[in-house]
């Protein structure tokens, strides 16, 4: 598994990494905090990681937190790069300070690598949030601070509103078939050198047939899955992370951090698509 520097943060990370979102259902059906097919789910992670995938992405939202706790183990925790995310109506400080206590138990940690905020909230001061934010980095229970869902104008405003900190990361929707990231935001994080966790990868599922796609898979022995994300991750800052939730698709993702795409074949799945 091909490792590389996530944002400016110096940490080396696994280029494909593992989303553990699963479904409106599955997160609506908790019993007592153990849900229908969990064990799977943990299994499938637990695979990820014994492939040498490293970046593993959360939230509060997902009812994945334990699961993720479960498949790590004490012995890992230093391997992993956890990420987890404080949803929208939490983001004023002291709902932010709870929620992150809360992850933390449920994640069995007593650090967090990156807590990302979930999505903007108009009502609440962003300078508000990232100041509860690097109030964690400075009790030492945070390493790094990301955000998700954000436009460029409120990615420089949140950048603007860490006096110390970094921001590291964005969180955004980007595949082979959702490209509009590759207007402004993703050379700006190119320039900046911020880390683009790319979630929906493989087109949350929908990858459609297409001959060039087809081609690249069938010439080279891997699977269309394999080469998307292949292609979001030879980008110097994109981090793909696909859903971690049956072990043979976990093990054939991880598969796509070792092999390179040839510059024509790279070039041909820029133009597709569009
Ligand atoms: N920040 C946000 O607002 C946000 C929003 C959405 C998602 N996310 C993050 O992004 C992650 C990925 O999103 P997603 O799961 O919806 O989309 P995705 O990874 O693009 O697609 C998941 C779908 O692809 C299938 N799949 C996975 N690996 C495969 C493979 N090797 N071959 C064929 N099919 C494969 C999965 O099936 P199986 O389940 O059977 O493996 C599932 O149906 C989430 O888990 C979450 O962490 C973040």
């Amino acid at each position: 598994m091909k490792l590389k520097e996530f944002g400016k943060t110096g940490s080396k990370v696994s280029e494909i990494g593992m989303g553990t979102y699963y479904d409106p259902l599955w997160i609506a059906t908790a019993f007592g905090g153990w849900k229908r097919g969990a064990a799977a789910k943990v299994g499938a992670i637990k695979a990820g990681l014994d492939a040498g995938i490293t970046l593993v992405d959360t939230a509060e939202i997902y009812g994945s937190e334990p699961l993720v706790a479960k498949a790590m183990g004490e012995a890992k925790r230093d391997e992993v790069f956890l990420a987890t995310k404080v949803w929208s109506n939490h983001l004023h400080r002291d709902d932010l300070i709870n929620s992150f206590d809360k992850s933390l138990r449920r994640l069995g940690t007593s650090y967090l690598d990156l807590y990302q905020v979930h999505f903007p909230n108009r009502r609440v001061p962003i300078k508000e949030t990232m100041a509860a934010m690097e109030k964690l980095v400075g009790d030492g229970k945070l390493r790094h601070i990301g955000v998700s869902n954000f436009s460029l104008e409120q990615i420089k405003e949140a950048r603007s509103s860490l006096p110390k900190s970094e921001l590291s990361s964005v969180q955004l929707d980007y595949s082979l078939v959702h490209r509009s990231v590759e207007g402004d935001i993703l050379p700006y994080c190119e320039e900046e050198k911020i880390a683009l966790m790319a979630y929906y990868p493989l087109g949350h599922g929908k990858l459609p047939s297409d001959p060039k796609l087809d081609s690249i898979s069938s010439s080279r022995g891997k699977t269309r899955a394999q080469v998307a994300l292949r292609w979001l991750a030879d980008k110097a800052t994109v981090f793909p992370i696909p859903r971690a939730s049956k072990e043979s698709h976990v093990r054939d993702n991880a598969a796509a951090g070792d092999w390179e795409l040839s510059d024509k074949e790279r070039a041909d799945l820029d133009l597709k698509f569009r």
